[in-house]
């Protein structure tokens, strides 16, 4: 494993479903997939945990034969252990749950492995990462917060990268296989500095859908200028 302070785990670009059309997800899904993202991230919102209302799993059941690129949803719930198991039959293959919204958060964590999906964990922009350091075995991802959870569009937090960093080191010194994702405020003037401090998973949501040359051209920017963080 290099010691170079970016991620040597493979990059990969994350879209979030939030700016698509909701009148016709299905086809959105797939233009997605047609663009060369690596996976698709649901945000899902339960009005509790964050003031936003978004998918339910009927939403993201009908919309997965629309690609077959993973899903993973990042649960902005209140409540994740009632839902999760109803995400993973909607075909979610990885459940994200925030640190702040779980009293055992290694039971969650263990519960979600049983459900047969993997876990990852989210932490919002206040809280430290000692909230996630002894789970670090449990997940297959860490979920930095560039923006407080609720909204697309938002700016980003640059003060998130020093946690990122810390964050890779964490996972080095541990030897843990864990990927480290950011979301919120995502894009060609941000993206490398959240790429240089460790973060392999990148979510981007505004950014996507307002390229004038469009998604796949929004996609393969973003990936460029991601990867040429490691050179
Ligand atoms: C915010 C969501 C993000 C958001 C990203 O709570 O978790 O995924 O939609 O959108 P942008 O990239 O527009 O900040």
């Amino acid at each position: 494993m290099s010691d170079h302070p970016g991620s040597d785990r493979p990059i990969e670009i994350a879209p979030s479903v939030l700016p698509a059309d909701f009148s016709r997800l299905g086809e959105e899904v797939a233009a997605l997939e047609a663009a060369g993202v690596d996976r698709i991230q649901w945000d899902v919102m339960d009005g509790r945990f964050v003031p936003n209302l978004t998918f339910g799993p009927d939403v993201i059941a009908a919309c997965r034969p629309h690609a077959s690129v993973l899903f993973e949803a990042h649960l902005m719930v209140e409540a994740p252990d009632e839902l999760a198991p109803r995400y993973v039959e909607a075909g979610c293959e990885l459940l994200i749950v925030h640190a702040e919204a779980c009293r055992h958060l290694h039971r969650t964590l263990g519960g979600i492995g049983e459900l047969g999906a993997r876990a990852g964990v989210a932490l919002n922009p206040s809280t430290p990462l000692s909230a996630v350091e002894h789970v670090l075995d449990l997940v297959d991802l860490v979920l930095v917060m560039t923006v407080n959870p609720g909204f697309g569009g938002q700016a980003y937090i640059a003060t998130m990268e020093p946690k990122v960093a810390a964050l890779r080191h964490l996972v080095l010194e541990g030897g843990h296989d864990v990927d480290i994702e950011v979301d919120g405020g995502i894009g060609p003037s941000t993206i490398q500095g959240a790429a240089a401090a460790g973060a392999n998973v990148l979510v981007a949501g505004s950014a996507l859908y307002r390229d004038a040359e469009g998604l796949a051209h929004a996609v393969s920017e973003l990936r460029d200028l991601a990867e040429a963080t490691r050179s």
